[in-house]
């Protein structure tokens, strides 16, 4: 008799060794592979009954194809990250970290759904059926009729889904806990994992009910279980947050029917999520106009222009290596802003530890936030405060010379609105109508640190001149 063969799946990576290891060679993680069967992985059934395959029909790419139909679900800020609704027969992946109320956002809208009268089913395969209605109690929406299961099982999950009327939505929460008899190795295993998510898929493909699929975050922010998931469903939306903070951006990483990037920003209150139609405001609420080292920087996320406070903090070191410590922006573009300080503007900043933080807890992935992050420093390390009515943005070029960016109008627009006087942008290469406020365009960076620099040198100089002076008396 044929020996049962198994094979050796990281459960991080979804890479398939013949032996095990204790760091897998593919990701590098540490204790991550576990024994799957062989036999059940993917494709092991098509390889045992290979047949000839059958010639289909290929077409044009003229062609009329409808419209995807959309389900909108009435939250504004989250049919705007799914691209205007959920389109029907697609899968999404919603990952996030425990307790940043994924499942306070589905029962949400699950229950603007079910008003509508459409049917929609909740899944739970993470908490018992009384859990999830007395959340729905405390959110005030018991009264909804959304259907409601606690199983893990996807055969029997699609049995009874298929019966009677096909939903408009269905909740899988989460994956982690599906497990399918297609595949004999532990639930919450690589394969499990993505066996039940292509039965899932296939699901919702054949019978043109959007299904959202919550997904499990490792410790450093990646969708648990084989990436592969995400390459397989049709939008991963990330549900972010920063545990001392209680507003929530939900970020679309990929959408094959909508625009990604885009976000939408939620507040978490004792009474569930509420919508953030302004985030500029919140995000500048509680601002200290009168410390040096805050930059405003005018953003885009998505399609949206953000405002948000850069706050820099510049102190002498102690250490014989200065701390460089980073929340909300890319390390690494930190360390190009001050080597770009350091080699065109002369700056010494090899002494002295640096801190930089975006206030709120607004991540930004965006090369204009260099001007914006630069002022801050610069402001931080000479003590002059920044005027407080101005907007910072621009990409920092290596040779030190500042790059324009793309939506130059809808940034300034912004800033206008929320009662700023004037942006330090670069030259704007966008053809367009007067600005709405005074633009003071920055070509160099040794002309911000410069500008920069005489302003608080002449503050200095008045407050020095309205002080009394003690020495004489
Ligand atoms: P939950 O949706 O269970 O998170 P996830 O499914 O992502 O693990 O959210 C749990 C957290 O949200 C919990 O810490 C309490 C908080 N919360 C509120 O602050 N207000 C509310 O109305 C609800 C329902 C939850
Ligand atoms: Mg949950």
């Amino acid at each position: 008799m044929a020996k049962a063969r198994s094979n050796f799946t990281c459960q991080s990576c979804g890479a398939v060794s013949q032996r095990w290891v204790g760091r897998c060679e593919s990701c590098g993680a540490w204790n991550s592979i576990t024994e799957e069967s062989a036999v059940s992985g993917i494709g092991a059934q098509a390889a045992r009954t290979a047949k000839k395959g059958r010639a289909f029909a290929l077409e044009g790419l003229t062609g009329s194809s409808a419209s995807p139909p959309r389900i909108m679900t009435g939250i504004g800020e989250l049919d705007r990250v799914t691209g205007g609704g959920f389109v029907a027969g697609s899968v999404i992946l919603l990952g996030g970290e425990p307790g940043i109320g994924k499942s306070t956002l589905l029962i949400q809208a699950c229950a603007m759904l079910a008003n509508q009268g459409r049917r929609v089913v909740y899944i739970s395969g993470e908490e018992a059926v009384a859990q999830v209605r007395l959340r729905a109690e405390r959110l005030g929406l018991a009264s909804a009729p959304v259907q409601l299961a606690a199983e893990t099982s996807v055969e029997n999950i699609i049995a009874t889904l298929s019966e009677g009327e096909c939903p408009a939505l269905v909740i899988i929460d989460s994956i982690q806990t599906m497990w399918t008899d297609a595949a004999d190795s532990t639930p919450g295993t690589v394969t499990q994992v993505r066996c039940s998510a292509q039965a899932l898929i296939r699901y919702a493909k054949t019978s043109g009910a959007a299904v959202i699929l919550v997904g499990h975050v490792t410790k450093d922010g990646q969708i648990a279980g084989p990436r592969v998931v995400e390459h397989m469903v049709d939008a991963v939306v990330s549900f972010e947050g920063d545990g001392g903070h209680h507003f929530r951006i939900l970020r679309s990483v990929k959408n094959r029917f909508g625009a990604t990037d885009e976000i939408g920003v939620f507040e978490m209150t004792g009474r569930g999520l509420g919508e953030v139609t302004n985030p500029s405001a919140m995000f500048l609420s509680g601002r200290d106009v009168s410390a040096a080292g805050a930059a405003v920087f005018a953003g885009i996320e998505g399609t949206r222009p953000v405002l948000v406070e850069m706050q820099a903090l510049v102190a002498p070191t102690s250490l014989g290596t200065p701390r460089r410590a980073v929340v909300g922006w890319d390390p690494a573009r930190l360390s190009m802003v001050i080597a770009v300080l350091e080699a065109h503007a002369g700056l010494r900043l090899g002494q002295h530890d640096i801190y930089l933080s975006v206030a709120g807890g607004l991540r930004i992935g965006e090369p204009a936030a260099d001007l914006a992050a630069a002022a801050a420093l610069v402001s931080s390390l000479t003590g002059a405060v920044l005027p407080s009515d101005s907007v910072y943005f621009g990409e920092l070029a290596l040779s030190g010379s500042i790059r324009p960016v793309t939506h130059n109008a809808l940034r300034l627009k912004e800033a206008a609105k929320l009662g700023f006087n004037s942006a330090v942008s670069p030259v704007s290469r966008e053809a367009g109508d007067q600005p709405p406020l005074t633009v003071n365009s920055c070509t160099h960076i040794a002309s911000l640190v410069a500008d920069i620099a005489a302003a608080g040198a002449q503050k200095t100089r008045k407050k020095e001149q309205a002080r009394p002076d003690y020495a004489t008396q």
